[in-house]
């Protein structure tokens, strides 16, 4: 078993997206093993982001991610990273695959309405920064 940190970014959440993409989730049979409403400040988002900020989008990037509230989550089970980005589809969404979140509900490159961890490395480090060991269930 593998765990994930999956994020319904501000953009999903002001359109109220948090039920659909959820649903999508369990009707993959993964579960969900904690979750939490933040609004991330921009210096929480930078610290989050610290691998992007040398990108031409960091500035960008995380004005966005702070400005407003988004839903973080930890995933569980088989393979779970790499299942949950084939959900999420392409960073772009005019790259994503049909059936994926991204190209059902994302915006453009920017505005893509989830994230999910990338490697098992990461994955620890992102769930550590959102959760600690007694929010998380099982
Ligand atoms: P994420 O980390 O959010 O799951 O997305 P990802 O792995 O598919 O994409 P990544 O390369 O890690 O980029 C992180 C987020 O930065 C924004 N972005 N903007 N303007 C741009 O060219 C650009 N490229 C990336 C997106 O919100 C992307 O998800
Ligand atoms: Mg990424």
């Amino acid at each position: 078993m593998e765990r994930t940190l999956s994020i319904i970014k501000p953009d999903g959440v002001a359109r109220n997206l948090v039920g659909e993409i959820i649903k999508r989730f369990e009707e993959a049979g993964i579960g969900i093993v904690a979750m939490k409403m933040v609004h991330l400040s921009r210096e929480e988002c930078r610290a989050f982001y610290h691998v992007h900020r040398n990108r031409p989008f960091f500035d960008s990037l995380t004005e966005y991610m702070s400005s407003g509230p988004i839903v973080a989550m930890v995933l569980d089970g088989e393979d779970v990273i790499r299942r949950n980005r084939e959900l999420m589809g392409a960073t772009n969404p005019k790259d994503a695959a049909p059936g994926t979140i991204r190209h059902a509900f994302g915006s453009d490159v920017e505005k893509n309405v989830v994230h999910g961890s990338d490697s098992a490395e990461n994955a620890a480090v992102e769930i550590a920064f959102f959760f600690n060991a007694l929010e998380i269930c099982g």
